[in-house]
């Protein structure tokens, strides 16, 4: 099992925050934002980890993670070029992952408990795709998951009626078969490769499966989320708690 972190993206949310450092460096607790995904990983057993990022901030972001030598991992790292969206950014692993599986985290998603429980779930599973659902208060801003007794029916993105509140969070995990797909799907309406198409592709497939997330967790791409994600990390001293 492999690691992503995606973390390009503009952060126009976060404007003037955003307008010289990039979104996932900024403060978070006691640390930069990305550090919560990379201790996630390395918390779930995951070691090997690809960072994706704009050229404009490459720079600023390898001189904070470095090799990984200080975290015991080993990072890779990728520029995206335009920010054409999360399916866009993920296909810049795919020589990286090659035959193996991974475990995808958005880079401004925030959890304070560990993922490996899930990993391992996923691991069990040995292929086809998982997401990891939360409910919440305001469905529309996030993709949201219809559900029965048992599966996910639909997943749709920032849809105006949500059919629950049930919101898919940013941390997937995917066999090596999620390159074909990405290449396979269209941009969306606003002109992004979404990741919630890719997600559906396996939901058509019946590969799909869910878990719901433990713990506290936000995603921190806007004012009042990132001051929410300061709240829950500065709690557990950005520490990961076992789940
Ligand atoms: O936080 C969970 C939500 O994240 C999901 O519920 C949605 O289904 C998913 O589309 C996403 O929605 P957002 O509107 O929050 O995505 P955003 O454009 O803010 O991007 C989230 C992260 O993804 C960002 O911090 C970095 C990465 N990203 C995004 C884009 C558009 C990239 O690396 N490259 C990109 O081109």
């Amino acid at each position: 099992m492999k690691g992503v972190i995606l973390a390009g993206g503009l952060g126009t949310r976060l404007y003037p925050l955003t307008k010289i450092t990039n979104k996932h460096l900024l403060p978070v607790g006691k640390e930069p934002m990305i550090l919560n995904p990379v201790k996630q990983l390395i918390s779930a057993g995951i070691n090997n980890i690809l960072v994706v990022t704009s050229k404009e901030h490459m720079g600023d972001v390898v001189r904070l993670l470095g090799s990984g030598r200080d975290y015991g991992c080993s990072f890779t790292f990728k520029v995206q070029e335009e920010a054409k969206g999360i399916a866009n950014a993920l296909l810049l692993a795919e020589d990286f992952v090659n035959k193996d599986s991974i475990t995808v985290i958005l880079g401004d998603n925030i959890a304070t408990h560990s993922i490996k429980p899930y990993v391992d779930n996923f691991i069990r599973q040995e292929s086809g795709a998982k997401v990891l659902l939360r409910k919440v208060s305001d469905p529309e801003r996030y993709g949201v998951a219809a559900l029965d007794e048992q599966n996910v029916i639909e997943i749709e993105e920032k849809p105006n009626k949500p059919k629950s509140d049930y919101a898919v969070i940013g941390i997937y995990m995917f066999d090596h078969k999620v390159f074909d797909i990405i290449k396979s799907i269209r941009p969306s309406s606003r002109g992004e490769y979404e990741i919630t198409s890719v997600n559906n592709v396996y939901l058509e497939k019946k590969e799909l499966t869910y878990d719901i997330l433990g713990g506290e967790w936000t995603d921190a791409g806007t004012f009042e989320s990132l001051q929410y994600a300061n709240e829950i990390l500065l709690k557990y001293d950005n520490t990961i708690i076992d789940s």
